[in-house]
């Protein structure tokens, strides 16, 4: 197979053009009816401290009650913080205009809420390596019908609005996080912060992912975009990390109006949801739902899958040079393995011979028995014949005697003639 593929990757490729229709412009028309039917699935998992409005945005981005919020915070009183964080999924069904959409949250609330939280991060980390670990072991299988793909497609990492910088906590997070998942960062309950505050914000949060070597997603400009998209695509990039409002609360703006809008409300105004100059809420939906989703899926399965996969693979063939006390012990590992097996084989196959030779030896004895009964009664029907002889010489030898009489001698050969 290797070699057919490195003998047609060097056919070279030739233009050519069509004399006349064909048909296959259709293409795009037979995914989208395939799509449509078969429906779309996406998983988002949202990540922040406790009350940070995470459940809040879920709902404002699909305008459904999907995840449940919480109005009063949990107090910090647990203190292990490897165990106690909860991870939640949600799934739902969502359609709009015909178009179907699975759609599940993975909510880990209780994420930060620990005195001490330098270990919060981890449960999050297996629960996003256990997926990729199911879908790998899936594939592995010779039946691979009806497969179960739990990957996250999108992390929404929720970035408390302290107007500060990221914490240590957020630091270590982002960056392990951003190299197994598309990390989205956003800026919690913007409205907490000035514009002016809310730049700035930004600007170091940036200054800090670069200094920390964080990965966080990027919607990508590809060849064949349109001018139109480029800028599209620009202007998102450039609300990255984007400061969100959630709230699924109406108000009629402006008052006497009947217009109803979702925001937030102070004594001063209303802070909306749906408007770029109060947030990045729309900018962030749509790169999420709207324009990247499938990119979103295409990253994850692409990139970030097929590196956990071939690390993998790396770790499965093991090399000594990377780490040669981990390779011996998988060694030595192996050779108690194979030991074990092999003695098993070992037993297997004596008991195997016994049982044959316990075979063999009930036939052989059969056998045997059986000549025996020939014989014994062959050795009757000798016995049967001698007696019968007896009795007929004896007979004849009589009656000649007394009739004719001839000697014995000549009679006895005339009646074993007459007897065979
Ligand atoms: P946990 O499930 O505890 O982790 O909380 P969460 O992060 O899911 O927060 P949730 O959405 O339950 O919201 C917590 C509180 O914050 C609620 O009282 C919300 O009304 C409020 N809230 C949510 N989003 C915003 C926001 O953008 N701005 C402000 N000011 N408050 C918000």
């Amino acid at each position: 197979n290797h070699t057919i593929a490195l003998i047609q990757s060097n056919v070279p490729v030739q233009k050519k053009k069509l004399n006349g229709t064909v048909g296959f412009h259709f293409l795009p028309n037979q995914v989208h009816r395939k799509s449509i039917k078969k429906g779309f699935q996406f998983s988002i998992m949202i990540v922040g401290e406790s009350g940070l409005g995470k459940s809040t945005l879920i709902n404002t981005l699909f305008n459904a009650p999907i995840a449940p919020t919480r109005e009063s915070p949990k107090e910090a009183t647990n203190t292990d913080s490897s165990k106690a964080v909860e991870i939640n999924s949600f799934t739902s069904d969502i359609e709009e205009n015909g178009v179907k959409l699975k759609l599940t949250v993975i909510d880990t609330p209780g994420f930060g809420d620990f005195i001490n939280n330098a270990e919060a991060h981890k449960p999050i980390l297996r629960s996003i390596e256990e997926r990729y670990e199911h879908y790998l072991e899936q594939e592995s299988r010779v039946a691979r019908k009806n497969m179960v793909d739990s990957r996250i497609h999108a992390c929404i990492y929720f970035i408390a609005p302290t107007g500060h910088s990221l914490k240590q906590l957020d630091v270590v997070f982002m960056k392990e996080l951003g190299a197994k998942v598309n990390l989205i960062p956003v800026i919690a309950k913007s409205d907490l912060l000035t514009d002016a505050e809310t730049k700035a914000f930004k600007e170091r949060i940036l200054e800090d992912i670069k200094a920390n070597h964080i990965q966080i997603y990027y919607p990508a400009v590809h060849d064949n975009d349109d001018p139109e998209t480029v800028q599209e695509i620009k202007e998102i990039a450039s609300r990255i990390p984007f400061a969100v409002i959630g709230s699924n609360q109406t108000y009629e703006h402006p008052p006497g109006s009947g217009k109803h809008i979702r925001g937030r409300k102070y004594p001063w105004g209303l802070i909306q949801v749906d408007n770029e100059a109060h947030c990045d809420f729309i900018k962030l939906r749509q790169m999420l739902i709207r324009s990247h989703m499938e990119e979103l899926k295409e990253q994850t399965l692409e990139v970030l899958y097929e590196n956990h996969r071939s690390q993998k693979l790396v770790e499965g063939f093991g090399s000594p040079t990377k780490n040669p006390a981990k390779f011996e012990e998988e060694k030595r590992a192996h050779e108690t393995k194979m030991a074990k097996m092999e003695s098993e084989m070992k037993l297997m196959f004596q008991q195997k011979i016994l049982a044959e030779e316990k075979k063999l030896k009930q036939a052989e004895e059969g056998m045997y028995a059986r000549h025996r009964e020939m014989k014994n009664q062959l050795e009757q029907q000798r016995l049967d014949l001698e007696e019968r002889k007896k009795r007929l010489l004896g007979g004849n030898s009589a009656s000649s005697f007394n009739n004719r009489g001839g000697t014995p001698t000549q009679k006895k050969v005339v009646g074993v003639a007459a007897a065979g």
